[in-house]
């Protein structure tokens, strides 16, 4: 219900990603809990989101990737590990095997 409270998320039911993108407004702390909290969160969790990951590497050798002309250079953004500051975005074009 949190993620669908207009309030936060106006027009809750259209998919927007950008809600989530660099210069997005910031949401209030709590207002966005796919996997709930406390002691009823959800147990699969850290499995969802393995998951996620193995679909999107899978998914993306289908196709190749490059960096779109004219595009800036990402900032890189010092974490555990480095990784872009803001989400990149980029070409696909299918993979076609054998040509
Ligand atoms: C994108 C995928 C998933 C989402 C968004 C999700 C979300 C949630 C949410 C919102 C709850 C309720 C938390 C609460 O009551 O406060 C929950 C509970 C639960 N989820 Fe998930 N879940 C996902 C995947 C999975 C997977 C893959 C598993 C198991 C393999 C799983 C197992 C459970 C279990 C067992 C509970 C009940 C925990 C309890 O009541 O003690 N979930 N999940």
């Amino acid at each position: 219900l949190m993620q669908h409270d207009a309030r936060w998320y106006p027009d809750p039911s259209a998919f927007r990603p950008e809600r989530f993108g660099c210069g997005a407004p910031d949401l209030p702390r709590g207002s966005f809990m796919p996997f709930g909290t406390g002691p009823r969160v959800c147990l699969g969790q850290h499995l969802a989101t393995t998951e996620m990951t193995v679909i999107a590497a899978m998914l993306l050798q289908r196709f190749t990737v490059s960096v779109p002309e004219g595009m800036a250079a990402p900032r890189p953004a010092f974490n555990i590990t480095l990784r872009p500051e803001c989400p990149l975005r980029l070409r696909l074009k299918e993979y076609l095997q054998g040509g």
